[in-house]
């Protein structure tokens, strides 16, 4: 079995051929670091955010769940900073006009790190340093500059200036404005929780590398209220559980790594942050982050609201504003890595080539397929009834089209652990084909027993 070298072209195309990820606005020629989840990417999404959910909320009894809006008061932005901080340095090439994040300029060119510098003394850097246009190789740029990375939008007030409103950045915020309400209607005590997934936007300046760095993106995030004196506990316990997770959906541990963020390049709200990086085909990045917000964001709505958002502990008769502590999810990158992971391309004996998602089980797509050996009348009778069978517990396709190989293939393409052929024995002996995707071995099974075994295949 041979590993693909650098699969991320290869799984662009796959991704688009069998329907899990189209280019956004594809028929207008695309729209830049946008994408559509099709079909199965669609159903990929949905078992991750399952999977999480029952994690993270289901199984235990600390954590409860929140869908708060995406526009949300405009002062929220303040309080929280991201008016202020959630910035980037920008410069443009004034030759080609083309526009660059500037601390990537320099540490792609001379490898020097200029996050947390000041603007004069990056373009200073840029100066002195003569830095190039990557596009037209010029050295011509205008000073650096703030660009805000939240998409701000008009809101149909006419009569107010401040009609300006904002696509969260992050779905963080949306818990913290609704802490107050969800302490007074829910049976909460600190140490708890409120889960989200949702969708966040940021108009990045420089997005690439398929859907690793995209406008609109979904997270899964935890907001942990504690009380200030657990933080460091609290925080290891959640890197454990992080790590638990990237296992439970079948990452390579191999290729994850513990990154903490240097004091000095902490995001505006935190005291201590590690990231969850993967190994990524393009480099190492990051994938999750754990944040110690401390008691950074209450504090500031509380202020701006002017709305007490204290929490009284009668175990101890104290009266105090939560700390917190942030384990955050990206969905597209989670689904980024496991693609990186589970693309797998092998020679077969007949020097064929096999391209197949090792996806674990419990995430793939569809589950099981259920091919008639051939379109003949007395196959896709018994091969459709086997359908109506396995159809309302899991995920499953019915395909009588092309030849036999070539249905394996699609199948594989797509991941899909268990494939069902119907031949002409099983008119004769009420049996089947249940096929391995990963050994491609082929066992047979009598059909009144196929429900009970993949059942205990898929949950084994
Ligand atoms: N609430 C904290 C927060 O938003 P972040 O590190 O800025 O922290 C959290 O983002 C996660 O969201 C990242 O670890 C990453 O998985 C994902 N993410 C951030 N920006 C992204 C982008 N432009 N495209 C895709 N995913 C992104």
């Amino acid at each position: 079995m041979k590993k693909n070298v650098d699969p991320l072209k290869n799984i662009v195309s796959l991704c688009k051929r069998r329907g899990f990820i189209y280019p956004g606005s594809d028929i207008y020629g695309g729209f830049a670091n946008t994408y559509s989840f099709g079909p199965y990417g669609v159903e990929l999404k949905k078992n991750i955010k399952d999977l999480w959910w029952k994690t993270f909320v289901y199984q235990r009894r600390d954590i409860v769940g929140l869908d708060g809006p995406i526009l949300m008061h405009p002062k929220i932005w303040e309080a929280s900073g991201h008016v202020d901080s959630f910035n980037d340095a920008l410069i443009d090439c004034k030759e080609c006009k083309n526009r660059f994040r500037a601390d990537q300029l320099i540490e792609n060119q001379i490898n020097k790190d200029v996050e947390g510098l000041k603007l004069e003394d990056i373009t200073k850097i840029v100066k002195d340093e003569k830095i190039k246009c990557p596009k037209c190789q010029k050295e011509n740029f205008t000073d650096a500059r703030h660009f805000n990375l939240m998409f701000s939008t008009q809101m149909s007030k006419t009569d107010a200036d401040d009609n300006i409103s904002y696509l969260r950045p992050e779905t963080a915020q949306a818990i913290f404005v609704d802490f107050k309400n969800i302490v007074d209607t829910m049976r909460v005590k600190i140490p708890f929780g409120i889960a989200q997934i949702g969708k966040a936007f940021r108009n990045e300046i420089t997005p690439g590398n398929f859907i690793f760095r995209v406008i609109e993106f979904e997270q899964m995030e935890i907001e942990y209220f504690i009380e200030e004196s657990s933080w460091q506990d609290t925080f290891d316990k959640w890197l454990t559980d992080m790590f638990n997770w990237c296992k439970l959906i079948g990452l390579d541990s191999k290729k994850l790594k513990e990154k903490e963020h240097l004091k000095e390049k902490l995001s505006h709200y935190s005291k201590r942050t590690v990231d969850i990086t993967y190994e990524f085909p393009f480099g190492e990045n990051e994938l999750y982050g754990l944040a110690y917000r401390t008691d950074f964001d209450l504090k500031n709505h509380e202020k701006f609201s002017k709305t007490s958002l204290k929490y009284f502990d009668p175990i101890n008769n104290k009266k105090y504003i939560p700390h917190v502590i942030e384990p955050t999810f990206g969905l597209d990158r989670t689904i980024l890595a496991l693609l990186c992971d589970v693309y797998d391309e092998e020679i077969l004996e007949n020097n064929e080539k096999r391209v197949v998602l090792r996806f674990n089980k419990k995430i793939a797509p569809v589950k099981v397929a259920i091919f008639p050996l051939m379109k003949k009348e007395e196959l896709t009778k018994v091969a459709r009834a086997i359908f109506e069978k396995l159809n309302p517990h899991w995920s499953v396709e019915y395909d009588e089209t092309g030849a036999i190989g070539k249905r394996y293939r699609r199948q594989d393409e797509l991941g899909t652990p268990y494939c069902i052929t119907v031949d002409y024995d099983s008119l004769e002996d009420n049996t089947v084909t249940l096929r391995d995707r990963d050994s491609m071995k082929q066992e047979r099974i009598k059909i009144d027993n196929l429900l009970d075994i993949i059942k205990n295949k898929l949950e084994n």
